[in-house]
């Protein structure tokens, strides 16, 4: 499995990135020493998909604090500390485990800084060792998510994806992928369809390339044949990744998804949404109130750095939409399966298990 976020431990530690941007062309890591570069990391989509994004970002305060001058005390550290979480939070506005990590972060700070005692030191332990744990949790989460799926998956199932919920997409073994991972080793054979995924074709540079790489049967299609194939029987079911889910069950992912859910109920073709609990945002009631990332109008006018729009034509582009909770089968996260997600099966779920 490759993996998108690895801390390497030193006097310095740094973290590694796989540069998503270069793939499947060609696979290179980021050594990211400091904040600035881990913001334009997730803001440019080398580091990508919500759980990565949140597993990266916890460590940037652990980058800054290593930024400070050998004189610095504690009350700098908790300074710094609090600096990198704030501009972090501006790199990407959807996905909610961005947020989710670095509140962890900031509060295990203030936490630890309560100790009139506590060095510089035993600060930069004490966040390091809760960014490894937000690391650790992903892995554990993304291997539970697959367990509890993988039945989903019955033997010649047809099974559409959009964007990458692998493990590019994660710290560990992915969402919506690790439904399919689960499935292959209880020795199950299926077929992946991978939407393309525009603009940036995560689908098609990212999934492909790691279904490949696993031995699973992958195809990709341009996203406007997903309606077709499910017409004509080839999809089963739909599995795919979620960016912010709100407490009724609205769930933001890629742009296209929503689309997806629609064709699905149109063809009852079950659409399945996989993600952890830290994807979830009890704060707001419903999907309206998600952020929506508007991208820069190049990524839909070029391809490869080739002009296919004419120059200063107008472009809409936002990165993610909303799928009703209505058009979601289930929710597979790491605490269990969410049949018919609502308000309260969501809550028991999360607040219960
Ligand atoms: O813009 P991206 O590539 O970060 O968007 C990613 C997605 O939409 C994924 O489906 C989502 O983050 C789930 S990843 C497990």
């Amino acid at each position: 499995m490759p993996q998108a976020v690895k801390w390497m431990d030193g006097t310095d530690g740094v973290l590694e990135l796989i540069d998503q941007r270069r793939l499947p062309g060609e696979f290179i890591t980021l050594l990211v020493r400091d904040t600035r570069r881990l913001h334009e990391a997730i803001r440019t989509l080398a580091v990508r998909g919500a759980p990565a994004i949140g597993v990266a970002a916890a460590y940037g305060p652990v980058l800054a604090l290593q930024s400070l001058g050998a004189n610095a005390t504690t009350v700098d550290g908790l300074k710094a500390i609090v600096e990198a979480c704030d501009f972090l939070a501006t790199s990407r506005p959807t996905a909610v485990n961005l947020f989710w990590a670095l509140d962890r972060i900031r509060h295990k700070a203030q936490k630890v800084c309560q100790h009139p005692q506590l060095t510089l030191g035993e600060l930069h332990e004490a966040i390091l060792a809760e960014a490894n744990a937000i690391r650790a949790e992903d892995i554990e989460m993304c291997r539970a998510i697959g367990r509890h799926g993988e039945a989903l998956i019955r033997e010649g199932a047809g099974v559409l994806t959009h964007c990458n919920a692998g493990a590019l997409a994660t710290a560990g073994q992915g969402t919506a992928l690790s439904v399919m991972f689960e499935a292959q080793k209880k020795g199950r054979s299926f077929k992946v369809y991978a939407d393309e995924t525009r603009p940036l074709l995560q689908g098609a540079r990212l999934t492909a390339w790691e279904l490949q790489q696993a031995g699973i049967d992958v195809t990709v299609i341009c996203d406007n044949m997903a309606g077709w194939l499910m017409k004509k029987g080839r999809i089963d079911l739909i599995i795919t990744g979620a960016d912010r889910i709100a407490a009724n069950g609205d769930a933001a992912n890629k742009i296209g998804t929503y689309s997806l859910s629609v064709l699905a109920k149109q063809h009852g073709v079950p659409f399945y949404i996989a993600a952890p609990s830290s994807t979830f945002d009890l704060s707001i009631a419903g999907g309206a109130e998600i952020p929506i990332e508007q991208r820069e109008s190049r990524e839909v006018t070029h391809l490869g750095g080739t002009a296919t729009a004419p120059e200063g034509v107008a472009v809409y582009n936002p990165a993610f939409d909303v799928t009703d909770a209505q058009n979601i089968t289930a929710i597979i996260t790491e605490k269990g399966v969410v049949e018919n997600p609502d308000t309260a099966r969501i809550r028991e779920l999360l607040t219960e298990r």
